[in-house]
């Protein structure tokens, strides 16, 4: 059993055929980098264009970095505009002409780290956070993924993705220790109120989990996403397959 995983990031959209089995990737994953932000439609050609090199017409699933709301993708902080209010997964899947799952990306994440990867086998409450342009944030407990919106917690009087997610870290060229501080102040709200067991980073920072968790202070245990970058690929092929939450998958036309 495979499925086609996609995730859309703020500077690429990447996809891989997945093993739903054991969470791997069956061919090396393809990236077209989005320098500029994407229209809706040219999106839509991307992910087509990435289903028909991998010559894929089975399910895919699509992590997507905002609020999935039923049919509906409602909010895109660090997209095009247009993708406010639009039935996403009918336009992929029109395009594509594959059955297409929408997922939030980090609930994407968080179901591939909690099947096959940091989390497995853990079925306490566990935070799971991508830090990447923006914050993704998803709770998993019991065997369920909960997306929720922390990076946009109000912090220090704006979202707090402005203030923590990776991409400002490189922009203000911060120090990882001036980093890992505005981390941990970050951290202590979201412990106070969830009081997760296990604290899961992702995002491509996570493959730098030690120059910055030495400085990053929780009551928590954190650890880094096993899947670094890549589980948001494997997680929406999950849900491509019904492994997660989610709306049932728009069929084409
Ligand atoms: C979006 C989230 C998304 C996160 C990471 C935030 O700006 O609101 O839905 O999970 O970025 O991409």
């Amino acid at each position: 059993m495979k499925a086609l995983g996609i995730d859309i990031g703020g500077s690429a959209v990447k996809g891989a055929l997945v093993d739903l089995e054991t969470g791997r990737l069956v061919a090396e994953r393809i990236r077209t980098a989005t320098p500029v932000s994407l229209s809706p439609a040219k999106m839509a050609a991307a992910i087509a264009d990435i289903a028909r090199q991998f010559k894929w017409s089975g399910p895919i699933g699509v992590g997507f970095p905002g609020v999935i709301y039923g049919k509906k993708i409602l909010t895109a902080a660090n997209l095009h505009p247009g993708f406010s209010g639009i039935d996403g997964a009918s336009l992929f899947a029109k395009a594509a002409k594959c059955p297409v799952t929408l997922i939030n990306d980090a609930a994407a994440a968080a179901t591939a780290e909690m099947r096959f990867g940091a989390g497995a086998g853990f079925t306490g409450k566990t935070l799971l956070l991508t830090l990447g342009t923006g914050v993704g944030s998803a709770i998993g407990y019991h065997g369920v993924v909960v997306p929720c919106e922390f990076g946009h917690l109000p912090l220090r009087g704006r979202s707090a993705e402005k203030r923590v997610a990776a991409s400002v870290r490189k922009a203000r060229n911060l120090t990882w220790k001036d980093w890992g501080r505005r981390l941990t102040e970050y951290l202590a709200i979201l412990e106070l109120m969830v009081w997760p067991e296990l604290i899961i980073i992702g995002g491509g920072v996570s493959a730098k989990h030690r120059k910055f968790f030495p400085f990053v202070k929780t009551r928590a245990r954190m650890v880094p996403a096993a899947f670094l970058n890549e589980a948001g690929i494997v997680g929406a092929a999950l849900a491509a397959a019904g492994a997660a939450p989610g709306p049932r998958p728009a069929r084409r036309k």
